[in-house]
């Protein structure tokens, strides 16, 4: 039979749930990568893309779907890694709207936590299909691996102590689900699925459930998304990161939703100094299966489609703030109106964050850890006098100097996963402003408290 992919664009997936249910791990799972080793902490901090290929579904979903007629209609899946970690509900949040269909993980030893019910309230209010990944099963009692195997399978395997532990478990969290107006049922035994949410058991350590998890997203989403993924010309494109990568410069790692990007498009962001416009002069992609947010080899491409997540090349991206969308201008009038849309986006977004007098400078790389960051503060009750997102230089020294005057305590500036130049170090030591680095969110807080502790004393 002759595809249709032409017409559909690939569905975007966000992976959403409490901290350490195993979100990177499952995509490492699906994409044989070992991204989740390499983050600091063990934790994600950023949101992460990845490209999942037809052929490759097909490959890993041939199990599960042996007998059945299922056709996979969409050229492939664009998975969203999300943290979950507390302090980035913005994030999450940002996932959760740039995604067609969400699996919700739930670490099956622990039922809902958190950020397990503060992700399903985002879903709900975005009216987000999902399907909930009960992950870990592999710590069930007496559980017996079978790699990789559709979860059916492996359930016909185990011994009663694993079943009773499963079924346990299983109706526990079912009830957690109820309790919040959510009915669930394991996807096999569904009969409904717009009233019922599918309930996919998984390990991402032996593989069991995940060719399901996979064949389920595929299935649901041509099933219920057919109308939204729809390809459509409409450009709608999200700056995740800015980085300087070897060999191009500063770069932008974009979510594009819907349209195409072309090489030599003429695109408008907003900057740290003002709107960019400038030449998108190449288009990198990271090769299928390989996860955007990690160090890649990059693959050229003179256009690309949605969904992706991309790299651009260009020049003057190094103002640019991460957490914005980007637009590409086709005369020099949509310039101008992309122009005042960009900055007057990122002017909303600066004043909505309050500062006080008296304070910490804090610094952080894009925009969305900025906010994870202040959110951090909040909590923690520590004040925030000013902000700014890249690199720490002299002159963000220079501006916390004043703190000295106004409370010397708060005359420290916390920095978050940014680089501090050495002229702003030798400067801050000259006035003595502490400088505290991190690249994990909650290290800055500790540094912070000691700081307190000391000049207590
Ligand atoms: P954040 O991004 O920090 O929110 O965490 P996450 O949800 O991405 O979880 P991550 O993949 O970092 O896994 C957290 C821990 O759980 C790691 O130590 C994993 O090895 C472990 N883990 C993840 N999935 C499984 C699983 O299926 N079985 C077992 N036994 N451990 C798992
Ligand atoms: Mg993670
Ligand atoms: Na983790």
């Amino acid at each position: 039979a002759k595809r249709t992919t032409d017409k559909l664009r690939s569905p975007i997936c966000a992976v959403l749930g409490h901290v350490d249910t195993g979100k990177t791990k499952l995509l490492d799972k699906i994409r044989r990568s070992h991204v989740q080793d390499g983050e600091a902490g063990g934790i994600t901090q950023q949101i992460g893309a990845t490209y999942i290929p037809t052929d490759e579904i097909e490959r890993q979903t041939a199990k599960v779907k042996k007998g059945s007629k299922f056709e996979i209609k969409v050229p492939g899946l664009l998975v969203i890694d999300t943290p979950g970690h507390e302090s980035f509900s913005n994030l999450r949040s940002r996932g959760s709207s740039l995604c067609n269909m969400a699996v919700l993980v739930v670490d099956i030893m622990h039922g809902i936590e958190p950020q397990t019910a503060e992700s399903l309230e985002m879903l709900r209010k975005r009216k987000a299909p999902f399907v909930i990944a009960l992950n870990k099963v592999d710590r069930l009692n007496g559980w017996i691996r079978t790699p990789n195997t559709p979860i059916q399978l492996a359930l016909k395997k185990q011994k009663q102590p694993a079943i009773q532990d499963f079924e346990t478990r299983l109706d526990h969290i079912k009830l957690q689900f109820a309790e919040r107006g959510i009915n669930t049922e394991l996807y096999w035994k569904n009969k409904n699925i717009r009233e019922y949410v599918n309930i996919v058991p998984t390990s991402a350590h032996t593989g069991e459930g995940v060719p399901d998890l996979l064949f389920l997203l595929v299935s649901l989403t041509q099933k219920m998304l057919a109308k939204a993924l729809a390809y459509s010309e409409e450009l709608e494109c999200t700056v995740l990161e800015v980085k300087e990568v070897q060999g191009y410069g500063t770069t932008i790692d974009v979510i594009l939703t819907n349209g195409t990007l072309r090489e030599g498009d003429t695109i408008v962001l907003g900057g740290l100094e003002g709107p960019i416009v400038t030449t998108a002069r190449s288009l990198l992609m990271p090769a299928p299966l390989k996860e955007l947010r990690v160090k890649n080899a990059y693959v050229l491409h003179k256009e690309v489609r949605a969904a992706q997540g991309v790299k651009i090349a260009g020049k003057n991206l190094e103002k640019a703030v991460a957490g914005l969308p980007l637009y590409v201008a086709h005369t020099p009038e949509e310039e101008e109106v992309y122009k005042e849309e960009a900055e007057r986006l990122l002017e909303d977004t600066l004043n909505a964050i309050k500062t006080v007098e008296k304070g910490v400078c804090v610094q952080a790389s894009t925009l969305g850890s900025l906010e994870a960051l202040l959110e951090f503060l909040r909590t923690e009750k520590i004040p925030v006098s000013a902000v700014n997102i890249g690199p720490v230089h002299r002159r963000d020294v220079t501006r916390c100097t004043i703190q000295l005057q106004r409370d010397p305590k708060y005359a420290c500036i916390l920095a978050f996963d940014v680089p501090v130049d050495a002229d702003a170090k030798r400067y801050a030591a000259r006035e003595g402003i502490r400088i505290f680095e991190a690249d994990i969110i909650y290290h800055l807080e500790e540094s912070f408290r000691k700081h307190m502790e000391e000049v207590k004393q």
